[in-house]
């Protein structure tokens, strides 16, 4: 049986979920066979989210954490095999990201944690793993990030069209793919995860449905301008950001306390289409067409008001461009894996700042 698969398994800023997917490089273009997502249960998500702030106890939380999320990988990688009748002999390997739970590319010791027990995970699947696949382009002076405009940039850059393409996950990022190849990718500001947190302290719902609430609120103009005000919204890129930034923490300095909910809900998605926006108007002038990946590319009122910032382009989803929207950057890693196993480097220099082109990701044998 030939091992001519890979899967690819990504778990975000968003702390969601597991999206994992099947892909086949074999083809002329990489072709995505199937997926299959598995909600974290909500008590792991607490436990990671604590786990982005230094505590006692935190290396053995850690390390505990890491056996768990090798076995919730585990029972994706399980899921999507059975959903598509494929065998582990027949996967060469699982390209896994990991939970990132701290990433410092830029102090003088510069190091970034992905949380996974990858040899539990190689003992509970029977198929080898690559991960970690940040560290190598740190250690090379990079910020270890972004890694998936490389994949972008094979799967979707047209010598003909000047794309963008924008991930909305727990903060938002996009790659630009100019005509003339140059590639760039930078973080624009929030995504989701502030949305989700204020959705659900005021709804008990982990996050706002297709932007329905957030619909029936007005934005608050002046608190959209101070948020807007922030040093990071004016640096010109590449500029990269953290999850704890944007957190509610953060917002709740600038809440006067009498705002209703759902104005304050509508204010945070404006902000996020803005950041995205300004990203785009101000660096990739002449971007004539833009596509939305990551869970943000569901928030329908979302992408409705980033077509109105936007006016003039084309805005749509990456599922047009044949590749879903919830896939993309599992798809990433998966390719990334397959790059490392064949010895070939995955990062771009020039969009994470490294000495040079590195083969990223620590291979682990079955
Ligand atoms: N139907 C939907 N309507 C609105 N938002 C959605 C929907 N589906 C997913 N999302 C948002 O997408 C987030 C998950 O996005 P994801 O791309 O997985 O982020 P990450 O890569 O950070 O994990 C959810 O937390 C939620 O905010
Ligand atoms: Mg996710």
């Amino acid at each position: 049986m030939k091992a001519a698969y890979y899967i690819g398994i990504m778990s975000g800023t968003s702390l969601d979920g597991i999206d994992a997917v099947l892909a086949d490089f074999e083809a002329p273009r990489p072709v995505l066979l199937d997926n299959f997502y598995l909600p974290y249960p909500g008590k792991l998500r607490e436990q990671l989210k604590a786990l982005h702030f230094p505590a006692h106890g935190e290396l053995h939380r850690a390390a505990t954490l890491g056996n768990q999320l090798a076995r919730h990988y585990a029972e994706a990688v399980g899921g999507l095999l059975r959903k598509s009748g494929v065998a582990p002999p027949e996967v060469a390997a699982i390209g896994c990201h990991g939970q990132t739970i701290r990433h410092c590319p830029q102090a003088e010791a510069g190091y970034t944690i992905q949380l996974c027990n990858s040899p539990l995970l190689v003992e509970l699947t029977g198929i080898r793993v690559v991960s970690d696949f940040r560290s190598r382009d740190i250690a090379a002076g990079g910020q270890g990030a972004p890694l998936v405009p490389a994949f972008h940039q094979a799967l979707f850059a047209d010598p003909h069209v000047h794309r963008v393409i924008v991930n909305i996950g727990g903060i938002s990022n996009l790659t630009d793919l100019p005509r003339n190849g140059s590639v760039t990718g930078f973080d624009c500001g929030p995504g989701n995860a502030m949305m989700d947190e204020w959705c659900a302290r005021h709804t008990g719902q982990a996050y706002d449905e297709e932007g329905r609430w957030a619909a029936t609120g007005k934005t608050l103009s002046v608190l959209l301008e101070k948020l807007l005000a922030l040093p990071f919204f004016s640096l010109p890129p590449p500029k990269s950001v953290s999850r704890e930034l944007f957190s509610t923490t953060w917002l709740e300095g600038y809440l006067k306390g009498d705002e209703s909910p759902a104005d304050v809900q509508a204010t945070l998605l404006e902000l996020t289409v803005a950041g995205i926006a300004r990203c785009i108007l101000g660096y990739c002038g002449d971007a004539t067409e833009i596509y939305v990946c990551g869970g943000g590319a569901r928030n329908s009122y979302l992408i409705a008001s980033l077509q109105e910032a936007l006016s003039g382009r084309k805005v749509g989803l990456t599922d047009t461009l044949g590749v879903d929207a919830d896939c993309l950057e599992a798809f990433a890693f998966a390719w990334l894996a397959r790059q490392l196993i064949q010895g070939i480097p995955g990062n771009i220099p020039s969009v994470t700042g490294a000495k040079g082109p590195r083969l990223l990701g620590a291979i682990y044998p079955a």
